[in-house]
């Protein structure tokens, strides 16, 4: 039994905290900062991800001995590396990379850099700073339309254009260097080759050494149906992916996620904590878009609810590196997330509405992420607001049931796509 820390406040820390709460082995269970969600479940504290001094404060007064990390800011900010250096938080189990394993996030050029290295599959690219703007441009001049420019570091998740015109793809490539148009994020822009395909979400789980494949997720970014107008953080989700069979899945193995963790094993990088690799399948093969070193949001509402094993088990083994004495369980039954949000995101939004319908809802499951409570009432606080998970035999089922719930939920313009899995 132990006292455990879940650090965010999105739908998916809800749902760590809905599968975490579930376990003999957690004792007290707290959320920082939390949503109205976690506040039923767990001990929400009203503390920064990134306020290191007042995270450590929390962990001794409550005699916490393992902190999940949900998003990357704190790991990019060396949370792991804080508690490995701090003579009275050596002992607690970070579940989450060190500043140098976060670097393949928080750093495009150096996630680049990692798999041309190791020999991993991705776009052809070339990096570039106000310095070579000029070859830059003509590094463009060299590429077919559309043109893939990413601003290196974190950018809320803006930081990529897709441009189809060389002109307008110049304009920005000057703009983010010369005009930092993401700030620091863009001192250092990558340019690389297009690949046309369908994208899905692959997670791993290591403790720098061995590892363990999560489901496959696919996520849905594009505010529109049809896949269109602006990228969100995620309308929606569904695990397993029908397409990533088993022949493909070799390949991601083989050529990827082996290849993935022994470059981190190579490197003498302290990694344990999850691996979240973007892939893009083009013709029959994986190619990495991206990595990032946390669980996906909404993927972790479909990935987690699917897992049976005890999470709580599963992540003292990540601490002590007994990773390989771990046989996962999961159900064979398929799951889906529609994601709820406010009308106007992912741009200007309204919050404060008030939140009804919860006990309507039947066979699925509520994650709560832009939420708060006041008064007994459960409020809007962000642009996804929830999360409705279901199950099925197939996505299809599972996606049946989040929206006959999705429709008992309601908020003062609500909006939610209604073509999740069109694509499949
Ligand atoms: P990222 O932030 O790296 O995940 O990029 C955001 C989105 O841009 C991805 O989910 C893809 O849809 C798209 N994207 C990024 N890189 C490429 C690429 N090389 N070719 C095609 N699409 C890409
Ligand atoms: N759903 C994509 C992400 O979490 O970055």
């Amino acid at each position: 039994m132990m006292n455990i820390l879940i650090l965010g406040s999105g739908g998916r820390e809800h749902t760590f905290a809905y599968k975490l709460s579930q376990s003999q082995n957690c004792e007290k269970l707290f959320v920082a900062p939390g949503n109205a969600g976690t506040a039923k479940i767990a001990r929400n504290v009203s503390i920064s991800v990134t306020d290191f001094k007042a995270v450590k404060d929390l962990v001794l007064r409550e005699n916490i001995e393992m902190v999940v990390v949900g998003p990357e800011d704190p790991l990019v900010e060396g949370i792991q590396n804080f508690f490995a250096e701090d003579e009275e938080l050596r002992q607690v189990a970070v579940i989450g990379p060190s500043k140098r394993g976060a670097l393949l996030e928080g750093s495009k050029e150096r996630a680049k850099e990692f798999m041309a290295l190791h020999n991993i599959p991705t776009a052809a690219y070339q990096s570039f700073t106000a310095e070579s703007l000029e070859a830059g441009k003509a590094f463009l001049d060299t590429l077919n339309s559309p043109y893939v420019l990413k601003a290196d570091g974190l950018a809320a998740g803006k930081g990529v254009l897709i441009l189809e015109n060389l002109q307008e793809a110049k304009a920005e490539l000057e703009n983010m260097l010369a005009n930092k148009k993401f700030g620091k994020a863009s001192e250092t822009v990558v340019i690389e080759e297009f690949l046309d395909g369908i994208e899905l979400s692959v997670f791993v789980l290591t403790d720098g050494k061995n590892y363990i494949t999560l489901p496959t997720a696919k996520d849905y970014k594009r505010i529109g149906e049809g896949d269109t107008g602006l990228n969100t953080g995620g309308m929606g989700a569904i695990s397993p992916v029908p397409f990533a069979d088993k022949t493909f899945m070799d390949k991601v193995e083989n050529r990827i996620i082996k290849p993935t963790i022994e470059g981190l094993e190579k490197e003498e990088i302290d990694y344990k904590g999850f691996v979240f690799i973007g892939l893009i399948k083009v013709g029959d093969d994986p190619f990495v878009i991206e990595y990032n070193v946390r669980m996906g949001d909404p993927e972790t509402e479909v990935v987690l609810p699917r897992i049976e094993s005890d999470l709580v088990e599963v992540f003292q083994k990540v601490a002590e590196g007994k990773l390989d004495e771990v046989e996962l369980k999961v159900t064979e039954k398929a799951a889906a997330t529609v994601v709820l949000v406010s009308g106007g995101y992912p741009e200007n939004y309204e919050k404060g509405k008030e939140i009804t319908g919860f006990d309507q809802v039947e066979g699925s499951h509520v994650f709560h992420a832009g939420t708060r409570l006041e008064n007994e009432k459960t409020l809007t606080s962000g642009g996804r607001v929830l999360a409705v998970t279901s199950f099925g035999d197939d996505y299809k089922q599972a996606l049946k049931k989040s929206y006959q719930n999705a429709e008992k939920l309601h908020f003062d313009k609500m909006y939610y796509r209604k073509d999740l899995g069109f694509d499949l």
